[in-house]
C-alpha cells in the first residue's frame, strides 16, 4: 500500500483466474474506502483486455443506432449525454454506453466486454457481501454495466453524489492510458474539504474505489482539442452502478454529516 497524497491510497492489485486479487483482504480494502479515502486498485486488467474491450464496443456503437429516446433500463443502449441533471443541477457531456442486456448481447462484444465485467462484478460482490448476477430485475436494484468514453476537447460530469446505499462503493475502471491515449480529465472527490483529484494517478488498468456518497465529478478534456462526437480518442472508462432505476433518487442536498463522521481519515496510513 502506498498513500499518493492525503487521502489518496494505491493498493496493488492483480487478475488470477477471472478473479481480481488485492495485496490486502477485501474487508482491509472496504475499511480504506470507508474511513474514507480514495483506494486505487493497481494494474488489474491487461492492455489487451480493455483494448478489446474499448474496440467491441466502438464496432457495436456504429451498429447500433443512437438511443434518443428515455432510458428504458433493459436494453444495450448508448447517448450522448449532454444536458444538467434534473435533481443534483449536474452539468454533463460524454457517451455512455449502457449494457442493461449484457448477457444477450451478440458475440463477439459480449465476451470482450464480459471479459472487464464479469471479474469487476465478482469484485464488487466480494467487497459488499452481494451475489448479484447480471440482469434485471423489476422493483429491485440491479446491475447497469457501462462504458463511458469522454471525448477530447470539453467533455465532463459536474460534481454530484449518489445515495450510500445499496451501492456502498463505487468502482470506476480506467480503459485507456493517461498521456498516451488522453491527456486531460479524470475523477475528482472532495473528503472533509480536501480535493482529491485522481487525474495522473489512475493508470491504464486501474480501478478507483470510492464510498458512494462522496461528492465527485469528471475534471474536462482539454478545450485546447477540437470536440468532436465521432473522434474515439479521449478518456475510456467501466462502471458498474447497481441501483433500481425506478426507485427514489439522490436528494438535492449533499450528504451532510462528514466532519463528524471522519474520526480516523485524519491520521494519515503509513506508506509502505
Ligand atoms: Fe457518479
Amino acid at each position: 500500500m502506498k498513500e499518493l497524497s492525503k487521502y489518496l491510497i494505491a493498493v496493488d492489485g492483480g487478475l488470477k483466474n477471472g478473479e481480481i486479487t488485492t495485496e490486502v483482504p477485501y474487508e482491509e480494502v472496504m475499511r480504506l474506502v470507508n474511513e474514507p479515502n480514495i483506494v486505487i486498485v493497481k494494474n488489474i486488467f491487461p492492455e489487451e483486455t480493455l483494448k478489446n474491450a474499448i474496440d467491441a464496443t466502438l464496432e457495436w456503437s456504429k451498429k447500433v443506432p443512437l438511443n434518443e429516446e428515455q432510458d428504458d433500463f433493459v436494453s444495450n443502449s448508448h447517448k450522448r449525454r449532454l444536458h444538467i441533471a434534473k435533481i443534483q443541477q449536474a452539468p454533463q457531456l460524454f457517451h455512455d454506453h449502457t449494457f442493461d442486456n449484457l448477457l444477450n448481447l451478440e458475440e463477439p462484444y459480449k465476451s470482450a466486454i464480459l471479459a472487464i465485467f464479469d471479474p469487476i462484478r465478482k469484485f464488487w460482490n466480494g467487497l459488499t457481501g452481494n451475489s448479484e448476477e447480471f440482469g434485471h430485475k423489476k422493483g429491485q436494484p440491479y446491475l447497469h454495466p457501462q462504458i463511458t468514453h469522454y471525448p477530447m476537447g470539453g467533455s465532463f460530469f459536474g460534481r454530484h453524489w449518489h445515495p450510500l446505499n445499496p451501492q456502498k462503493v463505487g468502482l470506476i475502471t480506467a480503459l485507456n492510458k493517461y498521456g498516451r491515449d488522453y491527456h486531460s480529465g479524470g475523477t475528482g472527490y472532495v473528503i472533509n474539504d480536501t480535493i482529491i483529484e485522481t487525474e495522473g494517478f489512475q493508470d491504464i488498468g486501474d480501478m478507483i474505489l470510492f464510498r458512494y456518497d462522496l461528492p465527485h465529478w469528471v475534471s474536462p478534456s482539454s478545450f485546447a482539442d477540437r470536440f468532436s462526437w465521432d473522434d474515439p480518442r479521449g478518456r475510456w472508462v467501466a462502471i458498474l452502478p447497481f441501483y433500481d432505476p425506478w426507485g427514489t433518487p439522490a436528494e438535492k442536498d449533499e450528504p451532510q454529516g462528514w466532519k463528524t463522521q471522519i474520526t480516523t481519515a485524519t491520521k494519515a496510513p503509513a506508506a509502505v
